[in-house]
């Protein structure tokens, strides 16, 4: 069912409004991991609450305990959970977003104050500040499509249920334990979940995201004599923890990104022709990559396989080692400990666990191997697994018919590289179809300077969100 054209006529009336909207929010410096933001994460929470109490929604802040900050013990921000409608004759759809934001200061680069939301004045549309696209650009959309059904008096075609949380730069501390106390409570009865957090892949084309890798990141531990050394005096008759290190880190990975630890390449689920067939219809050239890294550096001049290397294929990646000498000058120097750190980007079917064996399994070996009587530990420090959604289910193709009415074009289906620990949290759970319908485009600069939102993907999106409901609504479950 297409969207009521009312509704679609009230968002393009109204872009000044959403805009105003997106200006109040952006101007609350919500950063969730600076413990000198704290009042702000807390009035962006209030925020939403008055926002959403304002349109006629159930609301309720709840307090999910407390956490370290700088050493300090604070109060979390609160979940903002929200609902309209409640009739048993419609579908129920859950919506997540994240109200805190990353840091930002102008000192950083940024071309004007990160707390207040600048139109380009050259005219593009570009909305700059921080939060624009990551995340309240996204969450506001919703709030905008209730806005535009309350002032119109029509109802909304779902029921709607929110989840908005104010932690989400910072681990999402407790969320999980709030999904599972809420199982049976105000989870209840949701049929399937929409996520608006992530970003198309280029800056044309709209997509639907069904997957994401975990991520397993790891330390080696090497210690030797108990001291710092001087290399005139003690080099050349001690084991050096840094020359151990270097053997083991550089037997993980070949420089052209292949994984060198036994077992896990073996755990890749097999490529079906599906999945390979949805790689090959991604709207992708090298530029687009080029463009994004600075440079041509990509292990592969293949599209598809630069695509997979990112969504389907595992990754593994040094990251740095703590201990070692790393200032400018030539201090000669034997460090005693150090700490080499990398992750491996998970993908089905790797799992936190089966890869930590290998991973822990191989370095001992290896380091077995160099003959050093210093001492190896190897071991996880944090492990998400990776998610996959069926990109076949309704709630995905009443997106798609969405994508369509609003943009005119036929939805990519892509999977991020990156991470979303909360979507497998509220996928397993709650045991729901979870769809990652973007927003934003894939240049907008989330987490880094000059964070961006396109006027036309900010209406548009709120188009497209609006759309979702009514297609959902219409769409047959099977
Ligand atoms: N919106 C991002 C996740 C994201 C980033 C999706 C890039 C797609 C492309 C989210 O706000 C985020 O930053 N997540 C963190 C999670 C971490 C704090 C556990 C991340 O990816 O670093
Ligand atoms: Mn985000
Ligand atoms: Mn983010």
């Amino acid at each position: 069912m297409a969207a009521n054209p009312q509704f679609l006529t009230y968002v393009d009336d109204h872009k000044d409004d959403y805009i105003k909207r997106l200006s109040d929010a952006v101007a609350i410096a919500s950063v969730s991991g600076n413990l000198s933001y704290v009042k702000d994460v807390e009035a962006m929470g209030e925020y939403l609450v008055q926002q959403l109490t304002a349109l006629g929604a159930t609301v309720e802040k709840r307090g999910i305990g407390k956490h370290t900050l700088e050493g300090k013990e604070v109060d979390l921000p609160p979940v903002i959970i929200g609902q309209v409608g409640n009739d048993p004759k419609k579908k129920t759809l859950l919506v997540y977003g994240h109200y805190d934001v990353q840091p930002a200061l102008k000192e950083d680069g940024w071309l004007y104050p990160p707390f207040e939301l600048t139109p380009d004045p050259k005219g593009s549309g570009k909305l700059y500040g921080r939060g624009a696209t990551d995340d309240k650009g996204p969450v506001l959309g919703w709030i905008n499509v209730l806005e535009a059904h309350k002032n119109l008096g029509i109802e909304l075609p779902v029921n709607l249920k929110m989840c908005f949380e104010g932690m989400e730069e910072n681990g999402s501390v407790n969320l999980d334990k709030f999904i599972e106390s809420e199982k049976d409570e105000f989870f209840s009865g949701v049929d399937c979940m929409c996520i608006s957090d992530n970003y198309w892949l280029d800056t044309k084309t709209p997509c639907l995201t069904y997957g994401l890798r975990g991520i397993n990141y790891y330390e080696i531990k090497i210690n030797g004599p108990d001291r710092d050394l001087h290399s005139g005096v003690f080099g050349g008759t001690v084991h050096e923890p840094m020359t151990d290190l270097i053997a083991l880190m550089s037997k993980l990975v070949t420089p052209s990104g292949e994984i060198l630890i036994p077992g896990v390449k073996e755990m890749i689920a097999p490529l079906t022709d599906d999945e390979k067939a949805k790689f090959e219809a991604i709207h992708f050239s090298m530029s687009d990559i080029h463009g994004a890294v600075g440079g041509d550096v990509t292990i592969s001049n293949d599209t598809v396989k630069t695509l997979m290397g990112r969504m389907r294929n595992p990754s593994l990646s040094l990251h740095g080692i703590e201990g070692a000498f790393s200032a400018p000058g030539s201090k000669t120097v034997i460090p005693c400990q150090v700490k080499g750190k990398f992750s491996i980007r998970l993908v089905p079917n790797l799992t936190v666990a089966g890869v930590t064996e290998h991973v822990v399994k191989y370095v001992k070996e290896e380091f077995a191997k160099l003959g050093s009587k210093n001492t190896c530990d190897v071991y996880l420090t944090h492990g998400g697994e990776p998610w996959i959604a069926d990109p076949n289910h309704y709630s995905y193709r009443a997106a798609h018919k969405a994508t369509e009415a609003v943009y005119g074009q036929t939805p990519d289906y892509t999977r991020e590289g990156g991470s979303i620990p909360v979507t497998l949290d509220f996928a397993n759970i709650l045991n729901l179809n979870v769809l990652l319908l973007p927003v934003g485009r894939g240049d907008d600069g989330a987490h880094s300077t000059n964070e961006k939102i396109d006027t036309s993907n900010y209406i548009n999106g709120t188009k497209l969100l609006g759309s979702y409901m009514y297609e959902l609504a219409a769409i047959s479950k099977d």
